[in-house]
């Protein structure tokens, strides 16, 4: 009780219509479900961080390690000049090993998460002195302009952590083709995409032991209460991940323990024990699929690492003429 009382005391002074707009229609549609960019306020962007380093997710580590390996061949088949445009940039924590590497003309992060991509971007701007660095706080799923500043140089999208796979494929592929747009003629994208793999890898790399991905998946419901004044009774969900093969994803889901009733804006929602709001999907591309998908949204792939176990694909490919 004190805990509800306290977050709707912390709501925040303007309401986010496009948040509030989502949350009440996902809570009214059937099946239910709440657009995962709406995880990544402060706090979920660092779960987000912690979920990166835990034992069972091996995206991060897999990703990283396959990029310090290929970034070499990245640089010579990307050559220096770029300007390096990051698609929901985060920590920027992949970032520094790219840019080390490719000698780019400039910096731009793009993140949703305000303070976060601000902070990021202060702590690499130490790192990289006399590296231009433009964080753009907006969604990246939005038509963007890039800053004026980058006039000439050609770009490299940078669109790591298998973020694609959080996107259905008609989404997934018209967002590849704007950023081809937002990229411009001669540009160059380097994407990562987690592959299809044993249920006993991905199933724990979604649950982990130590509840860090349920308390981020949980913090959603928190956030509702905290901006929308809505009086969710959290401790009645819990956090279930599945594997749908037909549609080769992982899904998120928080479900109900019990019959839960409560209200958000006024508006009264009931869901009976067991039901669920869908909140994530995380699909797997095998190569090919990969392949298929990049096409689809504009771009020819001209390189591409995996890992050893084939857990992790990352591609390089050009703007499709
Ligand atoms: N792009 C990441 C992925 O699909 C995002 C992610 C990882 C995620 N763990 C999560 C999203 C847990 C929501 C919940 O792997």
């Amino acid at each position: 009780m004190l805990l509800r009382h306290d977050e709707s005391r912390l709501r925040a002074t303007a309401i986010d219509p496009a948040f509030r707009r989502d949350v009440l229609n996902g809570l009214t549609a059937r099946p239910r479900s709440i657009p995962a960019r709406w995880f990544y306020d402060r706090e979920g962007s660092e779960l987000f961080e912690a979920i990166t380093a835990l034992p069972e997710y091996y995206v991060t580590r897999t990703e990283r390690a396959l990029l310090e390996s290929a970034v070499g061949e990245v640089a010579a088949l990307v050559g220096p000049g770029r300007a390096i445009v990051e698609f929901g940039s985060g920590s920027s924590a992949k970032t520094t090993i790219l840019l080390a590497a490719t000698r780019p003309a400039a910096y731009v992060p793009i993140d949703i998460s305000r303070d976060f991509l601000l902070e990021s971007a202060a702590k690499l701007g130490e790192k990289f002195a006399g590296l231009p660095i433009y964080p753009v706080d907006r969604d990246f799923t939005e038509a963007l302009r890039l800053p004026e500043a980058l006039d000439g140089a050609p770009r490299l999208g940078f669109f790591p952590g298998s973020t694609i796979g959080n996107f259905l494929v008609p989404d997934a592929v018209d967002l590849l083709r704007g950023m081809a747009t937002v990229l411009g003629d001669d540009s160059m994208l380097l994407i990562g995409l987690d592959r299809i793999k044993d249920t006993s890898v991905l199933l724990p790399a979604y649950d982990d032991a130590a509840g860090v991905t349920a308390a981020f998946n949980l913090n959603l419901l928190h956030r509702v209460n905290r901006e929308l004044g809505g009086v969710i009774p959290v401790e009645a969900f819990r956090h279930r991940v599945r594997w749908n093969d037909a549609e080769a994803r992982i899904e998120m889901h928080l479900e109900a323990i019990r019959d839960v009733q409560f209200e958000v804006e006024g508006r009264p929602f009931a869901l009976c024990a067991g039901e669920t709001i869908h909140t994530e999907n995380s699909i797997k591309y095998g190569p090919r699929d990969a392949s298929v998908l990049l096409r689809a949204g504009g771009w020819t792939p001209i390189a591409n690492w995996s890992d050893a176990l084939e857990h992790f694909s990352l591609i390089l490919a050009r703007k499709s003429a």
